[in-house]
């Protein structure tokens, strides 16, 4: 990752390979540079609109001019975006060091976002924006050269600690992030149920505040996890039930929060088998588990005052002799019995165990992240997660995270009177509901029975944001790494 620091001086005396200034902000320059760098964006017509740039090669320097378009409506998203846009452009024309000239109580001032947390949003969309998935890929060294070693942001001195502090922030949060989009972006001949537990383990070994059990085909048999193995028997890789707890040796009120993330390693759909073009992708099915492996990986370096708690029921669906039929009844974890009627919609059966089972540590809150359901993309698209609840604060709360880190969230609701469509003739309960519509909300409504009782309840439905289908500012093609910086936002105002 590039190395990210703050500089007092003024910005002209920077040697950057790269300046960075923004248009409402010229007067950062120095009065000659000033006045030729107006003549060039007037003589190329510049715009001042949101993520617009102008890269000026003076007889010094290179300065690249970036438009921000009117900040009262600028969110931490576009912010992030245009700071991702500028990481591309850097690396385009291969500056290996930026300077950055950042006006911070203007901007602080007209958009709203506090000083920090304008930082940290610049480091995620600089860090987010530079990022690539190559391991695999012969890449030519010319291109291997571009990259971005050195940003160095010019601030006011009255602003330095804030200013480190969103540095420091900042980098956290994208470098889980990053950890997450690597695991989805990993094909899931790699991703395995075994592969993800024993990055679970790597990460409790290197960290004294956080440990981790792994249940296997066995040791679930015996507690009767019994969806996650009905799920698991169609494909050759054993399934893995993950545990990861954080625990600080002094809470401040001994609180729990439980996080469950859907671990399907590959989604094939079993016997309801996908088409081709729907399985494509369907290795980022593990996106909600990455997403907490991601979170884990920093938090003892944030170290919140709560308990936390990470599970991931991890399997691979599958067809075979050996797979799970519609018609066959599986028996949860809390007892429930659940019709399958169709194997495709196994990301909440195995939530059912992973939900019932959060009971074990007497949460105060579970949030789950899951690509549950292909209704929730038509409904809110590719960009937005839709957030299912039971609790006004909770989803307050989520929504206060969701602002503030740039991560989209929509509430849907949990329509009490399309329970019964998921009534079954042979069960408690059965894994779809018959009609066409409502798909994201009846998922939503099959997970909510295994829920301890009384306990508030968060889902989190990101078949959308976690996989991009084209690349963006932001992200690359593929994993997005959603639910990291949402969570750990959401994490930062309640603990
Ligand atoms: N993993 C899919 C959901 C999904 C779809 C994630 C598209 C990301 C992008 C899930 O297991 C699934 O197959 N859901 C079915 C449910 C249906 C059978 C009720 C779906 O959405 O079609
Ligand atoms: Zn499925
Ligand atoms: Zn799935």
């Amino acid at each position: 990752m590039m190395n990210i620091t703050l500089s007092v001086q003024p910005f002209y005396l920077s040697h950057a390979d790269l300046s960075v200034v923004f248009y409402c902000d010229l007067n950062s320059l120095e009065t000659k540079t000033r006045i030729s760098v107006k003549n060039i964006i007037a003589s190329e017509q510049f715009e001042d609109k949101q993520g617009k740039i102008l890269l000026i090669r003076t007889d010094k320097k290179r300065i690249l001019v970036v438009g921000l378009g009117k900040l009262e409506e600028l969110t931490m998203h576009d912010w992030q975006t245009v700071l991702a846009h500028v990481a591309r452009k850097a690396k385009e024309v291969n500056a290996k060091t930026l300077t950055v000239a950042l006006p911070i109580e203007e901007f602080a001032k007209k958009t709203s976002m506090i000083p920090e947390k304008l930082i940290q949003g610049a480091v995620e969309g600089l860090t987010l924006g530079a990022y690539e998935f190559i391991k695999h890929k012969h890449v030519d060294e010319q291109k291997k050269e571009k990259r971005i070693e050195e940003v160095t942001f010019c601030v006011d001195v009255k602003f330095e600690k804030e200013v480190q502090k969103g540095i420091d922030v900042g980098q956290r949060t994208s470098k889980a992030t990053l950890f997450a989009r690597d695991l989805v972006n990993e094909p899931s001949s790699v991703t395995t149920p075994t592969f993800l537990s024993l990055i679970a383990q790597s990460l409790a070994k290197d960290n004294p505040d956080i440990s981790c059990e792994i249940l296997g085909k066995k040791e679930m048999e015996k507690l009767g996890i019994g969806g996650i193995l009905g799920i698991a028997r169609g494909s050759d890789e054993e399934p893995k039930f993950i545990t990861l707890k954080y625990q600080p040796r002094k809470t401040r009120n001994g609180k729990t929060i439980v996080l469950v993330g859907k671990g399907v390693t590959f989604d094939s759909g079993g016997l309801s088998l996908k088409s081709d073009a729907n399985m494509e992708t369907m290795k980022l099915d593990m996106a909600g588990a990455a997403a907490i492996l991601g979170i884990f990986s920093i938090i003892s370096e944030f170290k919140p005052n709560i308990n936390i708690i990470g599970l991931i029921p991890a399997v691979e669906n599958m067809p075979s002799g050996k797979a799970i039929k519609p018609g066959d009844i599986v028996t949860s974890y809390n007892g429930k019995t659940i019709e399958i009627i169709s194997t495709d919609a196994e990301g909440r059966v195995i939530l059912a165990d992973a939900l019932s089972f959060a009971e074990t540590f007497h949460p105060d809150t579970i949030i789950d992240l899951a690509t549950l359901t292909g209704a929730c993309v038509v409904a809110l698209g590719e960009e937005v997660a839709g957030l299912f609840t039971t609790d006004r604060r909770l989803s307050e709360h989520l929504l206060i995270g969701s602002s503030l880190s740039g991560e989209k969230l929509w509430e849907l609701p949990l329509v009490k009177d399309y329970e019964e469509l998921l009534k079954s003739p042979v069960a408690d309960m059965k894994n779809v509901s018959k009609k066409r519509y409502g798909g994201a909300i009846t998922g939503a409504l099959f997970l909510k029975p295994f829920v301890p009782e009384g306990v508030p309840w968060a889902h989190i439905d990101i078949a959308g944001p976690a996989w991009q289908e084209k690349d963006s500012s932001l992200c690359p093609e593929g994993g997005t790494g959603f639910g990291v910086r949402l969570i750990l936002e959401y994490l930062s105002t309640v603990c």
